[in-house]
């Protein structure tokens, strides 16, 4: 990948401002925000065209049912084709977000009250997913940041627990599982009956590295597995609200389709044409999206190297997140110092789970210039 900055996805801050979304709109003037997850680039121009269309032919009604919109074909051959997934149309469901899935799958498929294996950390709103499910989350650490601690899963689905929820690539630290680790989770959940709800947003978002999603590494991780994904990260069309789940147990497809639309519905029809525009068509801006993000990414371990702190942070596998070890400030919580004394908002570590103690995660999708200012403002603070 090219380490210079693709020209065609400059963009102005303002512009992003204008966008009246989550981000850029918490904080004043003066604060740098790389906390939520979108990105301060131009939209893909195949979705862009989509949407254009979709708005002059007025497609603002109930969606069209999913069996009848192409999508699910549309869905299933993109998923077999650039993640090795292969699925049938007939086990693609359609969600306006994913932590409605993670809810659904809990409530639906584990037994009431069995608790669930979080490794941590993690995506913060897994616990709330978690705790809307009525269930109770154990975390379980990465061992040295990114690894699986199997004999403590192993330990946890003895005691009860009746599913893991496992985000692969891993948001905040990056990580891709590979197929070998993903096995080895599969065999242990296998023994106690377990379920894994394996929430793969991330995927399209890696730097050369392979990934294979949980349900594809064997036949047990295939029936135990329920699969979240969208193009919502990918293409930053979060607001559009849809999203899907890839159900490759058979009885999990009854079970789903016995939910109210209370719990299953709220798709929008514009989510599902700008999906179906990304998977189709948006995988050369996705590539170039990626150069850009890795360019920033380089710069950013360069920036704090450069400074005589190269631990602060590693380049990961995937996501345009970057999981910032400030244990050098002895703080359990360095976000707040960082939005008080640099004027940049991160997402506090422990929010991602206990073990995120000392780290904050902060947003790369940003333009150069901005990142480079924040990355300077937190080296003052942390010198
Ligand atoms: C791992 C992960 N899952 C899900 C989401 C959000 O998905 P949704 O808005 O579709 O619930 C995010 C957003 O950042 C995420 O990082």
């Amino acid at each position: 990948m090219t380490d210079t900055h693709d020209p065609g996805f400059a963009w102005d801050l303002a512009k992003s401002r204008e966008r009246r979304t989550k981000r850029w709109s918490v904080y004043g003037p003066d604060v740098l925000d790389l906390t939520v997850a979108e990105m301060d680039l131009p939209i893909a121009e195949p979705i862009l065209t989509v949407l254009r269309d979709a708005i002059e032919r007025q497609t603002f009604g109930y969606p069209i049912p999913a069996a009848r919109s192409g999508l699910p074909e549309t869905t299933a051959k993109w998923l077999t084709e650039t993640h090795g997934l292969t699925v049938d149309p007939g086990e693609i469901r359609l969600l306006p977000e994913l932590m409605k899935g993670i809810t659904n799958a809990l409530r639906e498929f584990t037994a009431p009250g069995s608790a669930v294996i979080v490794p941590t950390p993690t995506y913060r709103s897994f616990f709330g997913a978690v705790s809307l499910a009525d269930r109770e989350a154990v975390q379980v650490p990465l061992l040295d940041g990114h690894r699986l601690d199997y004999d403590r899963i192993d330990a946890a689905f003895a005691a009860g627990a009746g599913s893991l929820l496992l985000c692969h690539p891993a948001n905040p630290v990056g990580r891709i599982f590979s197929p070998a680790e993903l096995r080895q989770l599969a065999e242990i959940a296998e023994r106690h009956g377990g379920r894994v709800i394996s929430d793969e947003v991330h995927a399209p978002l890696r730097y050369g590295v392979d990934f294979v999603p949980y349900a594809a590494v064997s036949e047990a991780a295939r029936r135990q597995a329920v699969t979240l994904f969208s193009a919502s990260k990918a293409w930053n069309i979060a607001g559009l609200r849809c999203g899907f789940v890839a159900l490759t147990n058979p009885d999990d497809v009854v079970r789903w389709d016995r939910l109210p639309g209370a719990a299953s519905g709220g798709i929008s029809p514009l989510g599902m044409v700008a999906s179906a525009a990304a998977f189709e068509h948006g995988a050369p801006w996705l590539e170039r999206a990626l150069a850009f993000l890795d360019a920033n990414r380089r710069r950013l371990a360069d920036q704090f190297a450069d400074a005589g702190m190269p631990e602060v942070y590693h380049p990961a596998d995937a996501t345009y997140l970057a999981w910032l070890d400030l244990r050098r400030l002895g703080l359990a919580d360095p976000a707040r110092l960082l939005r008080e004394k640099a004027g940049v908002a991160v997402t506090a570590g422990p929010d991602h789970g206990t073990s995120g103690a000392g780290f904050v995660r902060l947003n790369y999708a940003t333009q150069p210039d901005v990142l480079a200012d924040a990355a300077a403002r937190i080296i003052q603070v942390l010198e």
